[in-house]
Formats: structure tokens, C-alpha cells, sequence
């Protein structure tokens, strides 16, 4: 556990706008709170997994594992403690029950949806399959397990590109986002794999928020500008990026990159704070994205799944609808390993 010095130092290099003397004062005040998950974490034999898009704070001072939905996924399979606490947003919550069924998975995000995750339902999953019956369907792990159950393999923005490509059938329906439905095809013509991909209507609505007539202008200011994307952004804005890839696939390449260099990030804002606390030396311009499902998680909820959680925080999977969620999940575990 860091201390509130160290938790000071730590914050201090974020860009958010909080002068020093406030910033202690935060870090101060909040340390008996920090102390309290601790304690309470020890007693309840609970891991705290969390998604670097919630807020730095939470990542600093309570979190036993940060990462992309790839590897929180795993941390998930691989946790033995009785209770996992996922700070980030209820599909992925979904996700560590189906692989870990027998531990309790509290959600404390007030508002932990997302624009993908909710935009189909499995009645129609099930429609678009009796329309394409020949089609394996893929689902952004960004859905619910009801829907995952009603696929054949679920892809991350870490592997996506690779398991479709790995995918023996050259008939494709990835769902929901179309946003990366049309980064898939465009990087399957580039990779020369001929394949029928089909979409269905959904999008991130943080993501989707990147213009792209905005990067050729930064990049005529800034000449060394690397330009880095998410998936889910739009293909005008990914066929620009120098590089394309999940949360962590970002974060570990930037760290293989020199430091004294102007950034572009086109995803949401916590990816640019863990890298200015974890890395600092990088220059970033533009603008990042809030994903308020994300920003839904406190400490103050932490606090309160681990001591009162209400029914609705505990993560409940329709036993019907496990055994499918779950070889759906493994499959991709294959493709991708
Ligand atoms: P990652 O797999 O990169 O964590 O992405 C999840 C997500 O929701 C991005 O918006
Ligand atoms: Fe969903 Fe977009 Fe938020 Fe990720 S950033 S959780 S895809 S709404």
C-alpha cells in the first residue's frame, strides 16, 4: 500500500488541474478511507480488479490488479479469494462470474453500463441467427452474458484482429460495435484474408467522439506527433493512427518509445493518467474522452459493496444462460493462445 506521500508524489504528476497545497489536502483526507478498504479487503478475502479508464485514485491506493478487459479477464479466472471487487463496468463484472462462478463479483460503479454492452439484446442475437445460420458469430466482449451466450466466440480489442483471421469460416457476423466491425475489415484487406463480415449498429459513445480532420492539423503543428487509437474509434480516425490496439497494448508500447515526444491518444483519459503517473516524460496534445460508466467508481463505492452491498451490486448470471457465456469466453481464450 502506498503512503500518502508516495500517494502524493504518484497523483502530483497527473495533469488535473489541482494545486499542490489542494492535492495534499485530498491525499490527506482520504487516506482514512484508503486504510478503511484495506482493512476490509483483508477481512473479506477480496481482490479489487480494476480498469485503467476509473479513476487514478482508485488504481494508486486500493487496486490489486489494473489492466485492459484481456487481462482483467484473466486476473478474474486466475483469483482465489472469496469476493472479487470489479471497478469498472457491470459486463465486465459478467465476465470474471463467468469464469469464476463460484466467487461473489460485486460491481461498485453507480452507473456502470456502456453504449456497446447495451445496444443488443440475445432475443436479437437469436433473430440475426436464424437469418445467417451460416455464419460463426463473433461478440465484442463488451455485451452481456446473456448475449455471449448466444455466440460462438467473444474477441477483446487486444486479439480481435487475430481470431477473426484465425477463424476457420469465411463467414463472419461480429457484433455490436460497427465502429470496429469496420476497422476488422479494413484490416483483413490489408492483411489480405478474404472474409464476408457482417455488423450490427452499435458504438461507443466515447469513442465515437473523435474527429478526424483534427489529426492532420495536430500533425502539421506538432511534427513528431505519435498518433495512438482505440479499436472502437472510427475507422477515418484509426486508418490514421501510428498505432491501434487496446488499453494495455497502448500503455506497453508507448513504454517502448522515447520519452521526449508529443502524444496523441484518442481514447478515454485514464489511459493518458496512468501513463503520466507511471511514465512520466511524455508530452500528450489534444484531447481525451470521459467515459462516464468508468468515472461511476469511487472509493466511497468500494467502501460500500465490501461493508452493505445491496442486491444489485452482486454480479448474477442466469444459470441457462453459463455454460454458453462461458464456451463462448473460452473460445476465445483458444483462438487467442
Ligand atoms: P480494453 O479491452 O482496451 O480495455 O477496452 C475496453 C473498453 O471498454 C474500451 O472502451
Ligand atoms: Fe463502454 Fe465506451 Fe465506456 Fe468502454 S469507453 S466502457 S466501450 S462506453
Amino acid at each position: 500500500m502506498q503512503t500518502a506521500d508516495q500517494l502524493f508524489e504518484t497523483l502530483s504528476r497527473l495533469r488535473f488541474g489541482v494545486d499542490e497545497e489542494n492535492l495534499r489536502a485530498y491525499v490527506e483526507g482520504v487516506m482514512p478511507l484508503v486504510e478503511e478498504i484495506q482493512d476490509l479487503k483483508r477481512e473479506k478475502n477480496a481482490i479489487i480488479l480494476a480498469h485503467t479508464y476509473v479513476p487514478p485514485i482508485i488504481l494508486y491506493s486500493v487496486a490489486d490488479k489494473v489492466g485492459d478487459s484481456y487481462g482483467l479477464s484473466k486476473d478474474a479466472l486466475a483469483a482465489t479469494e472469496d469476493t472479487i471487487v470489479f471497478s469498472a463496468v457491470r459486463f465486465m463484472g459478467e465476465t470474471a462470474k463467468i469464469l469464476n462462478p463460484g466467487k461473489s463479483v460485486l460491481i461498485p460503479g453507480t452507473d456502470a453500463g456502456c453504449t456497446l454492452a447495451d445496444s443488443i439484446t440475445a432475443d436479437e442475437v437469436r433473430a440475426l441467427r436464424r437469418q445467417h445460420p451460416e455464419h460463426v458469430f463473433v461478440c465484442y466482449i463488451n455485451t452481456t452474458a446473456a448475449v455471449k451466450a448466444e455466440c460462438d466466440v467473444c474477441v477483446t480489442s487486444s486479439n480481435v484482429y487475430d481470431i477473426i483471421e484465425r477463424i476457420e469460416s469465411d463467414k463472419i457476423l461480429f457484433l455490436p460495435d460497427r465502429l470496429m466491425g469496420a476497422n476488422i475489415i479494413a484490416e483483413m484487406a490489408e492483411r489480405g484474408v478474404q472474409k464476408e463480415i457482417l455488423l450490427t449498429d452499435g458504438s461507443c459513445y466515447v469513442h465515437e467522439e473523435f474527429d478526424p480532420n483534427l489529426i492532420p492539423s495536430l500533425r502539421e503543428s506538432y511534427p513528431d506527433l505519435y498518433v495512438m487509437a482505440h479499436p472502437e474509434c472510427r475507422p477515418e480516425v484509426v486508418s490514421q493512427a501510428d498505432y491501434a490496439g487496446s488499453t494495455t497494448q497502448m500503455f506497453r508500447a508507448i513504454a517502448s518509445m522515447e520519452e521526449n515526444r508529443n502524444y496523441l491518444m484518442l481514447t478515454e483519459c485514464g489511459l493518458v493518467s496512468r501513463i503520466e503517473a507511471e511514465m512520466p516524460g511524455r508530452n500528450f496534445v489534444g484531447t481525451c474522452q470521459l467515459c462516464k460508466y468508468m468515472k461511476s467508481n469511487s472509493l466511497e463505492g468500494i467502501r460500500r459493496v465490501l461493508t452493505s452491498p445491496r442486491e444489485e451490486d452482486f454480479v448474477q448470471i442466469d444459470p441457462s444462460v453459463l455454460e454458453g457465456a462461458r464456451s463462448c469466453v473460452d473460445a476465445m481464450f483458444r483462438y487467442a493462445e
